[in-house]
């Protein structure tokens, strides 16, 4: 069920009134639906069911430490790309074990931390990396479990030129056929047990098919590293899987459309006592979270309606990174105005066209593009939507705008998960000064 719906024309995230929750959080607030993180965990994992695979939820797609804890209540494990998304993961109280360390430039000391508190596994994107792990364990006198993550080279894997990680050249990975040297040189180490491949082709990736043509890499892969006398009991398939925007021309993928010919392509593997293993983020956060806005300015720039709101770049860089496109809409409408979908793109017959701006100092500070909207007037209330993923993890302090709070909505419930920062904190590093 949608968490966040217009009854009588005022947007609900669950039982609360967004309206009446930016009276008291005021404004830019995200604001999350602590069901819908659970909603869409259980679906993954349920569409998953036949291949039971350990689910690491992606913090950078959304981490702040009370999500971290609910989804960790509901049975997933941490990826991790950072010692500070670790610090994060193990502060919401996640076992180490249940964490792997993702990234393609771990430092020494991340590299020294992690293997202290005992991560469960490092995704390994170069030799010299491995080389690094492989001492580091040693000097700690500790045994660590490697995915080493290739780079498919599946080409073109129909996402943002800017997203994709599986195509030969990007930084990513470890090209295939240098694979079985890797395994060769660091496969009898005392401190290694290299038993996993790894891959993540790019994200949001759209179908099962970019996925099928890795996974087949993968495979023969797996299967020339057996013959070489390296099984490999457990496949990482990485993350990716897009989330509904509301774009009419990308419609809603299903984890089913996904997890059926990926399951289908694995059972062998599986059935052969193979492990599985995803690390989604954005399915599972991106529509758990929207950002509220207020209306500072309207005014008319051109022949265009310009819209500047108390939100922009600072707090959603997607916009301005990607041309992503959020679904915009007054979180307050007279009858008959509510949205009839939440395609961006969609057009309403006696609306005006409005583009809608944020208040920073960059032309690039857009958050929407010519959209059909009810009338929109200073003081108004507006409600960005799936900004759950890469929205608040993303977010600077530019221009010197402190960073906004987060809510978390539970029923009826709303609870301030991170309160709104302060001119004070904009400076709190900088107090001290030392000669060095
Ligand atoms: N695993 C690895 C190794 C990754 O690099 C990523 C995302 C994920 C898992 C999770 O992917 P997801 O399921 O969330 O799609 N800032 C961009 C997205 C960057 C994704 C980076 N890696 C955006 O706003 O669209």
């Amino acid at each position: 069920m949608e968490a966040f719906e217009y009854r009588d024309g005022e947007l609900f995230c669950e039982d609360v009134s967004l309206q009446q929750l930016a009276e008291r959080t005021k404004t830019p607030a995200y604001v999350y639906s602590r069901r819908t993180f659970e909603e869409q965990y259980r679906e993954a994992a349920q569409a998953f069911a036949e291949l039971a695979p350990e689910v690491r939820y992606s913090v950078k797609s959304c981490g702040n430490l009370h999500i971290l804890k609910l989804l960790a209540q509901c049975g997933a494990g941490m990826d991790v790309v950072s010692g500070g998304e670790l610090y994060r993961a193990l502060r919401a109280g996640v076992k180490a074990e249940r964490v792997c360390f993702a990234g393609v430039g771990k430092a020494d000391h991340e590299l020294v931390e992690a293997i202290r508190v005992g991560v469960g596994s490092f995704n390994v994107e170069s030799e010299q990396e491995l080389a690094t792990i492989e001492r580091v364990a040693r000097e700690q006198q500790k045994r660590v479990r490697v995915a080493v993550r290739i780079n498919p080279d599946v080409g073109d894997s129909k996402t943002h030129v800017k997203t994709n990680t599986g195509k030969r050249g990007t930084k990513f990975g470890i090209d295939s056929e240098r694979v079985p040297g890797v395994f060769q040189t660091f496969g009898q180490s005392p401190h290694l047990e290299l038993e996993s491949l790894h891959m993540h082709i790019g994200s949001p990736i759209y179908s099962a098919e970019p996925y099928l043509r890795a996974i087949t890499v993968v495979l023969e892969l797996a299967e020339t590293l057996r013959r070489q006398g390296n099984p490999i009991s457990k496949l990482n398939l990485g993350g990716g899987f897009m989330a509904s925007y509301g774009l009419a021309d990308a419609p809603e993928v299903p984890w089913s459309t996904f997890a059926g010919p990926i399951t289908e392509a694995l059972r062998p593997f599986v059935a052969s006592g193979g492990r599985c293993l995803i690390e989604p983020g954005r399915k599972i956060s991106a529509n758990a979270g929207v950002l509220l806005t207020r209306v500072l300015y309207t005014k008319k720039c051109g022949d265009r309606n310009v819209v500047v709101v108390d939100t922009g770049m600072t707090h959603l860089m997607r916009p301005a990174l990607y041309d992503s496109e959020h679904f915009v809409w007054p979180a307050k409408v007279q009858a008959g105005h509510a949205p009839s979908s939440r395609d961006p793109r969609q057009r309403r017959d006696g609306f005006d066209i409005y583009d809608v701006h944020g208040p920073i100092c960059e032309s690039t500070d857009r958050l929407a593009e010519a959209r059909s909207l009810p009338p929109v007037q200073r003081g108004d209330l507006l409600a960005i939507f799936t900004v759950g993923a890469y929205g608040m993890v993303m977010a600077s302090q530019y221009n010197a705008v402190p960073r906004p709070p987060e809510v978390l909505i539970s029923g009826t419930e709303s609870l301030l998960i991170r309160r709104r920062e302060t001119y004070e904190d904009l400076v709190q590093a900088e107090l001290e000064t030392r000669a060095i």
